[in-house]
């Protein structure tokens, strides 16, 4: 059922953006085994999970990122070096383990987009109130941006959280946040309300006390409904977490 719906989404994006492109082979039997390939006219294109031995492309990844890209996703502490390295290990380990859904977009070998679902495998809690909401991180490196690689990214990770029989997805962006926002709405996130976040952290990890941040922002809390018939225990548990 994935690999069907990731090769509509793939297939539709490869289609508006080049319609002599080569066709996709995609190999998905879940979300933690995405292997899919496709050449446009600038080259060859891949989708892969994030996986052993990816602390370096994550690196490699965040040299892309400028200034204003690092300051709008910051779920790495991009200022500190070591830290970084931790960090990057930490997100490998979390993709392997199952518990994180998190994936590398590459072009000629180059890794320009890297997206996530945290707590994909499972969200402790959201599940204290029979909810299963993972949370999305997404960027494309900066000379990629505005060609419709982030709308593509937000609509494979929907794809795996429906796979995944997830009531929801949660996200926050920051107020200034135009293409954030607008790739969301796009998708078909709705705003829920402005939340304070800890950053340079997994956030889901922090929601749980098993990390600290020293850095925190008040952002726009969005949410994707999944399970249209839980939707106010949904709202519920998101608005919790305004107090
Ligand atoms: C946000 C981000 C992932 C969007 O990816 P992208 O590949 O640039 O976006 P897309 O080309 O897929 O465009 C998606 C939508 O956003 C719009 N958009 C893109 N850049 C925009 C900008 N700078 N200002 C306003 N709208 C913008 C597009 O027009 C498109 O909407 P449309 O379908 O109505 O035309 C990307 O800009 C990015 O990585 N930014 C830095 C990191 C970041 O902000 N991550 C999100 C943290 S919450």
């Amino acid at each position: 059922m994935l690999a069907e719906s990731l090769q509509k989404v793939i297939g539709d994006f490869i289609r508006r953006h080049d319609s002599d492109a080569g066709e996709l082979v995609l190999n998905a039997p879940d979300c933690w085994q995405v292997d899919g390939r496709f050449r446009l006219v600038d080259g060859h294109y891949r989708l892969r999970n994030l996986s052993l031995g990816d602390e370096e492309n994550l690196c490699r990844f965040g040299q892309q990122l400028g200034e204003h890209s690092r300051e709008m996703f910051c779920p790495y502490p991009w200022s500190d070096a070591e830290a970084c390295t931790q960090a990057f290990r930490r997100a490998v380990a979390q993709s392997l383990k199952k518990i994180d859904a998190s994936y590398l977009l590459e072009h000629e070998g180059n890794p320009f987009g890297h997206f996530f679902l945290w707590k994909a495998g499972g969200n402790p809690l959201s599940q204290r109130t029979g909810l299963e909401i993972p949370e999305l991180g997404v960027a494309i490196a900066d000379s990629y941006q505005e060609k419709g690689f982030g709308g593509l990214a937000v609509r494979i990770l929907q794809t795996v959280a429906v796979s995944l029989k997830a009531d929801a997805i949660e996200l926050t962006t920051a107020a200034t946040n135009d293409a954030g926002w607008q790739a969301y709405q796009r998708a078909g996130f709705e705003y829920v309300g402005m939340i304070r976040i800890p950053l340079e952290v997994d956030v889901t990890a922090a929601d749980l006390g098993h990390v600290t941040a020293t850095r925190f922002r008040t952002e726009r809390h969005m949410v994707y409904l999944i399970s249209t018939a839980k939707r106010d225990d949904v709202m519920r548990f998101l608005k919790g977490k305004h107090a």
